[in-house]
């Protein structure tokens, strides 16, 4: 099998051979960054951004100028038809004809799988609400290899909105693939839900970062998601409660990387920034040649023919019920068929949020 016509929605939907060929090319496209390549000359891009963005929507942009494509799209909700009541579906319907492969952002969990379900293009989840946002993890990942020459090994402590932050949710999808240990360093209010814990592995949880900081080799930190917080005043209890500064990293390793998907708030103390361990503005960089990478991968650009794709998923089932998750899209977008995913034991998980239901 190859990556040419597929969607990523979720991190499972590469297999690790998959996603080392993305880290590889990308290696290849950053050795040749600032030449312009002509690889998906001729190709078209739809940016589809339902929710704000700098990095990733301009990544993806650069990404596909430096191969030679170009971009068309909107980066504003306001300024599509969805005002005018649009569903998701017609409109991902009516950007297939105009694009060739299209990215998706959107507030609402499952969203990017609802495009792909009535797009016959590729679509790349860009982040669906606090659900994933699979092509981040890709560039985390090539940060890690990188700069450290390697995943395998590593101590990762992943700190800060774990509960929201979709970048995580995703990360720890992908490092089920890699020999790591995990630490997940948040309050409780902000701890990372159950249906986010990786299948087979032990994460360890704790809730301050002085408490694990000296064994960490990465320190991967978000920002506290305020715009999903159903309860304003749940928000205004946790700011501000973890605040990584040049201080408190004296008691890292000289060789941790401090990691963050961007943007800060106040996490991170503008005294880190000339610390050799801050890796976050080189981590927004890689960005480019990732998205390059993927791309390039998905149209058929350059070869993936051959690698060994994920294994079929277990038993689906399509129907009632639907899922009960108020920020599902199976329950926003009410033309879309409930989707659930049979686990081992009998239990289902909706295809759309992951959300476990109880049967
Ligand atoms: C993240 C996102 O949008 O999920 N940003 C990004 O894409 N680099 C993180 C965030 O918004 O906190």
């Amino acid at each position: 099998m190859s990556l040419v016509g597929r969607s990523l929605i979720r991190v499972d939907d590469f297999s690790a051979a998959e996603i080392r060929h993305i880290l590889a090319v990308a290696g290849d496209m950053q050795d040749h960054i600032g030449q312009r390549l002509d690889l998906c000359a001729g190709r078209i891009l739809a940016t589809a951004f339902f929710e704000p963005s700098t990095r990733t929507r301009l990544s993806f942009e650069s990404a596909m100028q430096r191969l030679g494509g170009s971009v068309i799209g909107f980066q504003d909700a306001r300024t599509s038809s969805a005002v005018k009541g649009e569903t998701l579906a017609d409109t991902a319907r009516i950007i297939e004809s105009y694009a060739d492969v299209i990215v998706l952002r959107h507030p609402v969990e499952g969203s990017a799988k609802i495009a792909a379900d009535y797009c016959r293009r590729p679509v790349i989840n860009a982040g669906d609400g606090g659900h994933q946002h699979p092509t981040q993890t890709l560039t985390d990942l090539f940060t890690i290899q990188r700069e450290r020459g390697g995943i395998d090994g590593l101590h990762i402590g992943l700190c800060g909105d774990l509960r929201f932050g979709r970048t995580v949710h995703s990360l720890l999808h992908a490092l089920e693939h890699y020999d790591v240990r995990i630490t997940c360093i948040a309050p409780d209010v902000l701890q990372l839900p159950e249906r986010y814990r990786p299948a087979r592995r032990q994460v360890s949880l704790c809730q301050r970062v002085e408490d694990v900081l000296g064994d960490l080799d990465v320190l991967y930190v978000t920002r506290i998601q305020r715009e999903r917080f159903p309860d304003a005043s749940e928000y205004e209890a946790v700011k501000g409660t973890y605040i990584i500064d040049a201080e408190l990293l004296e008691r890292s390793k000289p060789e941790m990387l401090v990691m963050h998907p961007l943007p800060r708030v106040d996490e991170i103390a503008y005294n880190v920034d000339l610390d050799r361990r801050a890796a976050y503005f080189g981590q927004a960089a890689y960005g480019v040649p990732v998205r390059m990478a993927l791309l390039a991968s998905l149209l058929g650009a350059v070869s993936s023919d051959g690698i060994e794709a994920p294994a079929p998923s277990t038993q689906r089932i399509v129907g009632e019920p639907r899922c009960p998750n108020p920020d599902c899209a199976n329950r926003v977008e009410e033309y879309s068929l409930p989707q659930m995913v049979v686990l081992g034991d009998g239990r289902r998980r909706c295809d759309y949020c992951d959300l476990e239901l109880a049967v």
